[in-house]
């Protein structure tokens, strides 16, 4: 198979991440006898710096014209006093728009090699397998209108006021939710909707339509539960929860704390489908702290390259033997910073993406059991 891709390194530790998933792909590949054909693009900040806009053109017109996109990460300080539409987030969040990626699966998983790495006793996170469905195209990130109004004068209390707008669409609602109910089929049959029902009227057609979709899946047991709640449960029984089925903020803000449940955020990825390409990227974002240092964790990069072979080649032997190459380098004792601890050396971003090349090589080589 030709596996045509569109790779945007971004900011920060973006570009130290991608390049050792790159390498990963590039080993599958060739165990598997698949052809690799790779473009890169920028984005970001590395996009604003170069021409002036987080996202060119010529990097939109190279996603759709490729099967899928692996990106880093976007986000820098040095634009932070930009305009809205010149932040680097903003070239993400046209990306998203532009590829019609309204779906966006974030799983978090336990490695029983990492039982010291989460801030959770072993016996609560022991067997966490989360599956985190974002709404990742309505909701405040993208609701009309939005602004910041009036004058401040400078060096007085100003009297300015920020609006944005939380809203969604039954339509918007439905396609997610059957997202949510389809993963659950093929998992424990459990989705858990979380909203605010009790405060916001979105929350309350969330529910409804949630509801609605949800008697097309008579073998999923649906519950309901509001998000503050569901922030409590997550970290108090992690193995409660399969399917997890959100709007865009709640999202973002769960998937980041069931990273922190799992041990480290540097190990989740994502897939952000519904469209013609797939985008896939690590949940972690730009680390400005940590860019250039080569210290930060690959394995998110590495799994969303998983994420990729996957739902966008279905190339599931392909997309486990990945997944089974990062387990095998954990039980190994591979660690980077954020999962080294007080017992464990520290290796490279560059070694750990080697390790996991090299397993994936053996594995791919073992006869299938
Ligand atoms: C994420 C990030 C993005 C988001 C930012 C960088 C726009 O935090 O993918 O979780 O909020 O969606
Ligand atoms: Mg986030």
């Amino acid at each position: 198979m030709l596996l045509k891709l569109t790779i945007l390194p971004g900011d920060g530790i973006g570009p130290e991440v991608t390049g050792q998933a790159v390498l990963v792909l590039q080993a599958v590949a060739d165990a598997y006898g698949h052809q690799v054909q790779l473009q890169h693009k920028p984005i970001g900040g590395a996009a604003l710096t170069a021409v002036n806009d987080p996202l060119p053109a010529d990097t939109v017109q190279a996603c759709l014209g490729s099967s899928a996109v692996l990106l880093g990460a976007v986000g820098s300080p040095a634009f932070d006093h930009n305009p809205g539409h010149l932040r680097p987030e903003a070239g993400l969040l046209r990306l998203r728009r532009e590829l019609g990626a309204y779906a966006n699966l974030r799983p978090a998983v336990f490695f029983p090699a990492l039982e010291d790495c989460s801030p959770l006793r072993p016996e609560i996170v022991r067997g966490t397998d989360i599956m985190i469905v974002r709404e990742l195209l309505g909701g405040l990130y993208f609701g009309q209108p939005r602004s910041i109004s009036g004058t401040s004068e400078p060096g007085a209390a100003g009297a300015r006021v920020a609006v944005n707008t939380m809203r969604y669409g039954e339509s918007e609602i439905e396609r997610i939710a059957r997202v949510a109910f389809e993963l659950a089929m093929k998992r424990k049959r459990k989705v858990l909707s979380v909203d605010k029902a009790n405060v916001l009227e979105c929350s309350r057609l969330w529910r409804e339509v949630v509801t609605r979709v949800g008697k097309e899946y008579p073998e999923v047991k649906l519950g309901h539960q509001y998000v503050d709640s569901a922030a409590m449960l997550l970290v108090q029984r992690p193995t409660d929860f399969d399917v997890v089925l959100t709007e865009n903020m709640f999202g973002d803000i769960l998937s980041d704390q069931a990273g922190g449940v799992v041990g480290s955020l540097g190990l989740l990825a994502s897939a952000s489908i519904g469209g013609p390409v797939g985008l896939y990227e690590p949940v972690h974002g730009s680390a400005p702290d940590i860019a250039g240092k080569g210290i930060a964790n690959p394995l998110g990069a590495i799994l969303s390259v998983a994420m990729l072979l996957r739902h966008s080649f279905q190339l599931e032997k392909e997309a486990a033997c990945v997944e089974n190459a990062v387990s095998a380098v954990l039980q190994q004792g591979a660690r980077t910073a954020d999962l080294a601890g007080k017992t464990h050396a520290i290796i490279s971003t560059a070694d750990m993406g080697h390790r996991v090349v090299e397993a994936v090589k053996v594995i791919a080589r073992a006869p299938a059991a």
